[in-house]
């Protein structure tokens, strides 16, 4: 069984609500279906229900009906969110007047959602932007205890085997955070560990990428890498971490042993953790296009509760995955 599968499977083991507060969206809509039917999740749509209705029959979607709608105009419980809303935010002047206006934004009710407990995640993004979606994300649910900041892994699908996990290698940020002190960095590495064993399935070893191995070169580029790995090291003392690794000592086991002779990780790095988001997005992308790695993701990670954007350009079944992989973040958590 292939890795989706194996994501998919579980998720309807853990059966968890997640929001798609893009509700009439006509990817969202037939992904809806699919998941309701494969019974993958609990499906929450947020919008207007006559739309949401004549919509699912005008494309034959017969599973909808089992879907919980929220219309963002008429909700029964604007007032217990927004008095959260006013609550966790009235340090920053939000007034209960312009949270009575948020709240029917379904990218802010989705979030509302799940702080309030009545969620346990949520997919969104199909036509909404990156900053769009995760705004309110940032604002409400916030991050989880000791991250202060969230990121976006991929899990990369090789075709050549004999690179990472048996052709698995985890990629971050390649999605989020542009430039990340070192403990930003230290803290990236941290979550991926967590995406990594809970959606990838094995145990992380982590190489700290830079362009230098072990001291090769002299920069502060090279000393932020090597302060973030010691920082990650004591942040998570159970998992495997090095650096300062360039990409081919951390992957190629003849080159890891001659530049990092003695390392358990040079060679055989399953994750990879770039120094910033330049380098993790353009990697991820020229890995995906010149090598045909399928690229999983991204997938954000370090927030309190699992949120995840799509790209614009997604398809159906991109809705589906993710929405799977949503599921178990939310059964880590
Ligand atoms: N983690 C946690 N909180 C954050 C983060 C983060 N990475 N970034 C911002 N925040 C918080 C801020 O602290 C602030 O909180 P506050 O209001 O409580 O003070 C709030 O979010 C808003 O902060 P801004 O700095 O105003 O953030 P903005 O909304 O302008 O930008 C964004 C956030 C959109 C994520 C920005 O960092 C960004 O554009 N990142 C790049 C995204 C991107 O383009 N990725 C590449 C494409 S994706 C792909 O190719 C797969």
């Amino acid at each position: 069984m292939n890795l989706l599968e194996q994501i998919k499977l579980s998720a309807k083991k853990h059966n968890k609500r997640i929001v798609l507060p893009e509700g009439s969206e006509e990817r969202t809509l037939k992904a809806a279906d699919i998941l309701i039917s494969k019974k993958i999740a609990q499906i929450t749509l947020l919008g207007d229900p006559d739309a949401i209705m004549s919509e699912s029959e005008k494309f034959g979607l017969t599973n909808i009906k089992n879907a919980k709608i929220v219309d963002p105009l008429n909700n029964p419980d604007k007032e217990r969110y927004t008095d959260m809303m006013v609550q966790i935010r009235k340090n920053k002047g939000l007034t209960l007047a312009e949270a009575e206006k948020l709240i029917e934004d379904p990218l802010y009710l989705a979030t509302m959602m799940i702080k309030a407990g009545d969620a346990d995640g949520e997919v969104a993004g199909a036509m909404n932007s990156t900053g769009d979606v995760l705004r309110p994300a940032f604002q409400y649910v916030k991050t989880k205890p000791g991250i202060s900041v969230v990121s976006g892994a991929f899990i990369m699908i090789l075709k050549n085997r004999e690179y990472g996990e048996e052709g698995l290698i985890v990629f971050a940020d390649c999605a989020v955070h542009p430039d990340p002190t070192e403990s930003e960095l230290a803290e990236i590495a941290v979550a991926t560990a967590s995406t990594t064993r809970a959606i990838a399935g094995f145990e992380p070893k982590i190489a700290m990428l830079s362009f230098s191995t072990k001291g090769s070169a002299k920069h502060p580029m090279v000393d932020k890498v090597v302060n973030a790995t010691r920082i990650a090291s004591e942040m998570a003392p159970d998992v495997q971490i090095e650096g300062e690794l360039q990409a081919d000592a951390a992957i190629v086991e003849s080159i890891g042993k001659s530049k990092a002779p003695g390392s358990k990780i040079a060679g055989a790095a399953n994750v990879l953790i770039f120094p910033n988001l330049e380098c993790g997005n353009i990697a991820y992308k020229l890995v995906q296009r010149l090598a045909g790695a399928e690229a999983i993701g991204p997938v954000l990670q370090g927030m309190a509760a699992p949120i995840n954007d799509l790209s614009r350009g997604c398809s159906i079944s991109d809705i589906v995955n993710l929405v799977a992989i949503t599921a178990n973040q939310a059964a880590e958590k």
